[in-house]
């Protein structure tokens, strides 16, 4: 069930001004649940923050130490799901029932607070990348989130022609908070501003579920293999004259496509090292 609950202008404001309880502290402002397994939600952003879109920050809560019982921080890492230039953070999770994080972040309110240790870093972003034509953004699951601050990010329009967003998975719902925030593109003042009305056209967007009946079902890397993805998208295979790719979901995931794209004749690059495709785990396993 969606669920949405804004934070008032008053208590938001009320929140900022308490003395932080926390080391490294920012208040949450909003949070909206996607499914029983999906969540998302803003915090306030550190004014000395600067991060690149696709980055990645730790983040969490205090909780009780195994062995000694005493408080400490919890920390994990999380990808910023929201641009560089917005003003809060923003965040895609999922709740694992007995994560030791989650099964606690999942419960945050607005006016709550969690730890952000100020200090981005990931191999997602623009400069990794030599210039192309068409940029991949590959994700299953919640490796969404890198993504989701990329296609709000001026410089993904103005660097590519194409921008092709894929999301693989399980279940239709697992789908909504890709697919409402692509649509909400079109509304985006900013990237309207800044990169012209009509942007939003650039994008083609190919979601998929492999165990729920939906639009088009499939992994991606399957549908590549048949060829049946780049009919439905109506583009070429990837060439590594034209195409830059980023990967982000579960491991097995990353290697199999990261194989594919080899295979394709794209190489790997880094933030010291600009090339074809970049690719970062969206959990650790
Ligand atoms: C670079 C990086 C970026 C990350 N960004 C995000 C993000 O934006 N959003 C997010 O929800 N998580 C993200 N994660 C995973 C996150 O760090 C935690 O693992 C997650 O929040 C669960 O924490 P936990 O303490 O509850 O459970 P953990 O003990 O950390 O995990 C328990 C188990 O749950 C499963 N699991 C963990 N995270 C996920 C997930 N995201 N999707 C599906 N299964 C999972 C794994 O099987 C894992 O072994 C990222 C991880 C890395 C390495
Ligand atoms: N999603 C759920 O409804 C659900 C419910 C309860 C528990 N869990 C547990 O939560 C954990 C994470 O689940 P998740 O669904 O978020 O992530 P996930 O298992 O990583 O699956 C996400 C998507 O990636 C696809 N995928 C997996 N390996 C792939 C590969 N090599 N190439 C291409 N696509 C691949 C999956 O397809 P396939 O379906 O074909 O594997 C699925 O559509 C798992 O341990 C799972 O047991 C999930």
């Amino acid at each position: 069930m969606t669920e949405l609950r804004p934070v008032t202008q008053a208590s938001a404001t009320a929140a900022a001004a308490k003395a932080p309880a926390l080391p490294d502290a920012q208040t949450v402002t909003q949070v909206r649940h996607w499914t029983d397994r999906l969540f998302s939600f803003r915090v306030t952003r550190p004014a000395s923050l600067r991060f690149r879109s696709g980055e990645f920050v730790m983040i969490g809560l205090m909780a009780p130490d195994e062995k000694t019982g005493k408080e400490k921080p919890l920390l994990r890492a999380y990808s910023i799901a929201s641009p560089s230039w917005d003003e809060e953070l923003e965040f895609y999770s999922i709740k694992v029932p007995d994560g030791p994080l989650t099964s606690r972040l999942q419960h945050i309110q607005p006016g709550d607070e969690i730890i952000l240790r100020p200090k981005p870093v990931g191999t997602l972003v623009h400069d990794a990348l030599l210039p192309g034509k068409r940029i991949w953004f590959f994700a299953t699951g919640t490796g969404f989130a890198p993504f989701a601050s990329l296609l709000r990010e001026p410089q993904t329009y103005q660097d590519y022609d194409e921008v092709i967003i894929t999301h693989t998975c399980r279940e239709a719902a697992e789908l909504d908070y890709g697919r409402e925030l692509i649509e909400s593109l079109k509304e985006d003042e900013l990237l309207n501003e800044v990169i012209g009305e009509g942007f939003w056209r650039k994008i083609k967007y190919y979601p998929t579920t492999t165990r729920e009946e939906s639009a088009k079902m499939g992994r991606i890397t399957d549908l590549m293999r048949s060829g049946e993805a780049f009919r439905d998208l109506g583009v070429p295979p990837l060439d590594p004259e034209t195409d830059r790719a980023m990967i982000c979901g579960n491991l097995a995931f990353n290697l199999e496509l990261k194989a594919m794209l080899e295979e394709y004749g794209l190489v790997e690059g880094a933030n010291s090292k600009p090339q074809h495709y970049v690719v970062e785990k969206a959990f650790l396993d």
